[in-house]
């Protein structure tokens, strides 16, 4: 396993391996340098919270030889909402509508076309950081200056999306070698509009259907995913909409509201490809 900062899910993969038998390597990132083209395991487990070091781990893993889960495919893709819903919308899926703009010009003639409120979110980032509701002209004015000023090129590209009226929550399915393990709603809490756990959202289980598990099929499928999260919108009419895909998937909040054994279905897939 490679990584950077443990959390509990990595200590559960980890302890979860471990019990059963299983020979795991650790290797933190952040003190062990990586040759290219080095083969030390058949399987290499990805699990950097840093998009950039997951996506190096795992090209510099592939390129000796070994199975990287996530691939660097799956984790580049997954760490750019334009590269994600891009293939979404290729592979058939249902996505919120969405108007990317490479500069603050594009994105003021965007802002005129867009009903209000919008949403509004850089190509990169998690735990909802920059994802913004504009609802007016003066908000979205300051909003264009400071992403102006953000360092990277990145940071200033705009995706601009309908707000889809999601009543305070979301739906985030796990998917594991191709099959659902389940589902949750991650409902938003206080004034808060978005619903990521990092910013306080309350996980609370939610029903797999056969609409729900056909979608979060077809996007794992359409990144080429292993071991990822689906996070999707349900409006108030039904209509699902995929909103992102995670290639390093956090599931603590999954976990506790469904019971669901998480660390051990990633053990079984593991053990099946080790079979291959
Ligand atoms: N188009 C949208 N309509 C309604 N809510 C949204 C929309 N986009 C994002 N959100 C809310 O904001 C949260 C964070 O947005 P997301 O695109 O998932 O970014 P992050 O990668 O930071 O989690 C989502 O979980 C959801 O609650
Ligand atoms: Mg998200």
């Amino acid at each position: 396993m490679l990584y950077d900062y443990p959390r509990l899910e990595e200590k559960l993969i980890i302890d979860k391996l471990k019990t059963n038998n299983h020979e795991v390597i650790l290797t933190n990132v952040n003190n062990k340098p990586l040759t290219i083209g080095e083969k030390i395991t058949d399987i290499s487990l990805i699990r950097s919270v840093s998009m950039y070091k997951a996506l190096y781990a795992a090209a510099l893993r592939e390129s000796g030889g070994c199975r990287s889960i996530n691939s660097s495919y799956t984790i580049a893709i997954c760490g750019d909402k334009i590269l994600t819903l891009s293939r979404l919308k290729n592979a058939g899926l249902n996505i919120p509508r969405s108007t990317v703009a490479m500069d603050a010009e594009s994105a003021q003639v965007a802002f005129r076309g867009l009903k209000k409120p919008f949403v509004d979110k850089p190509p990169i980032g998690s735990w909802g950081r920059l994802v913004s509701l504009v609802t007016d002209n003066v908000s979205w004015r300051s909003l264009l200056e400071h992403r102006q000023m953000l360092p990277t090129q990145q940071l200033k590209v705009h995706i601009m999306q309908d707000y889809i009226e999601v009543n305070n929550r979301d739906i985030r399915a796990i998917v594991v070698g191709g099959e659902v393990l389940g589902a949750i709603y991650r409902i938003s809490v206080g004034d808060e509009w978005r619903s990521n756990i990092a910013l306080g959202g309350k996980p609370v289980q939610r029903r797999l259907d056969p609409i729900l598990e056909e979608a979060a099929i077809k996007a794992a499928e359409s990144v080429k995913g292993d071991f990822i999260s689906v996070d999707i919108l349900e409006d108030s009419s039904g209509t699902l909409y995929v909103n992102e895909v995670n290639g390093v998937p956090e599931f603590k909040g999954f976990m506790e509201a469904t019971g669901i054994d998480v660390a051990g279905a990633l053990m079984r897939f593991l053990e099946e490809v080790s079979k291959r």
